[in-house]
């Protein structure tokens, strides 16, 4: 995969995508949100890549936001497409049926807030930095800030941030929940591969179905998102995995999946 505003390295199963435009603190431009589109469909679609990191380059910035000097030219029509353009992107990440985790190295600005909020999982260093600053340039967030920010840390904490411009330190995004661990700066990719390491040890299928579950959940009442996780629990109980899990449970083994 070659891209000119991301590196994506794939090593042992687990793909690392680095947003990499050092100049401009990894903002995201229309190439950039186009390569992560590509990027996402691309892994999704690759069965030798298990897990997905998400992170920044450079020691400052993991997303510095959309890029101002473009937002600054555009239209009513244009900004639209280039929302819709973005959320496809990142709902490409969500939607991706592997775990994604962010590991925020720094700024996580607007569209660096939205991006980490649309992997399943945020890890974060003392460093970084998270707010969705968009109406202090007079405008709204368009790629999900308004819509995951408030699923995440409910409406209160959201509109805070969102009215406010904000930007809030990696301790007040861990003590809210929009972060699940810091680590400092030195060891954020080691830690973000433990944590996926850990996740793919278990059934692929089940993880997968977790995702989905509460991904499509949170839009449910609970009646309709409790038939789903029992529809889920159905289609998992006729998989190779539940029965070799629970198997290896009984016979008092490690359990071998084979995501089937
Ligand atoms: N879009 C375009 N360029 C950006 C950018 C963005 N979102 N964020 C940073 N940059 C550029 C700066 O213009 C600067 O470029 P230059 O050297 O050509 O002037 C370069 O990245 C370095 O940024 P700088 O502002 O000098 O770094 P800093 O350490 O002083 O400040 C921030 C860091 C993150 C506080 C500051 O860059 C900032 O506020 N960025 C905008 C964040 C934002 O509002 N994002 C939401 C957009 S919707």
């Amino acid at each position: 995969m070659t891209f000119e505003t991301l590196r994506v390295d794939v090593k042992d199963g687990i793909a690392t995508v680095t947003v990499s435009r050092p100049d401009k603190l990894n903002s995201l431009d229309t190439q950039a949100i186009a390569e992560l589109h590509r990027a996402a469909l691309e892994l999704k679609a690759d069965a030798s890549v298990k897990g997905v990191i998400v992170t920044g380059a450079g020691p400052k910035a993991f997303v510095a936001g959309a890029d101002i000097g473009e937002l600054s030219r555009q239209g009513p029509l244009d900004g639209r497409e280039r929302a819709l353009r973005g959320q496809a992107a990142f709902d490409a990440f969500a939607t991706m049926g592997k775990p994604v985790v962010a590991a925020v190295n720094g700024v996580a600005l607007g569209g660096g807030c939205e991006l980490a909020m649309a992997c399943h999982l945020r890890i974060a260093s003392e460093n970084a930095k998270f707010g969705q600053p968009e109406v202090k340039l007079g405008i709204t967030p368009g790629y999900g800030g308004t819509q995951r920010l408030p699923r995440l840390v409910g409406s209160g904490r959201a509109l805070h941030l969102l009215l406010t411009g904000a930007a809030i330190d990696a301790e007040e995004a861990l003590r809210i929940g929009l972060v699940t661990k810091l680590v400092p700066r030195d060891q954020l990719a080691a830690e973000a591969e433990t944590l996926l390491r850990t996740i793919l040890a278990n059934g692929p299928v089940a993880v997968a179905l977790v995702i989905e579950a509460v991904r499509r959940g949170t839009e449910m009442t609970l009646e309709e998102g409790l038939k789903l996780e029992a529809d889920l629990f159905a289609l998992v109980s006729g998989t190779e995995d539940m029965h070799e899990g629970t198997r290896a449970f009984v016979e008092k083994r490690p359990a071998r999946f084979s995501g089937k």
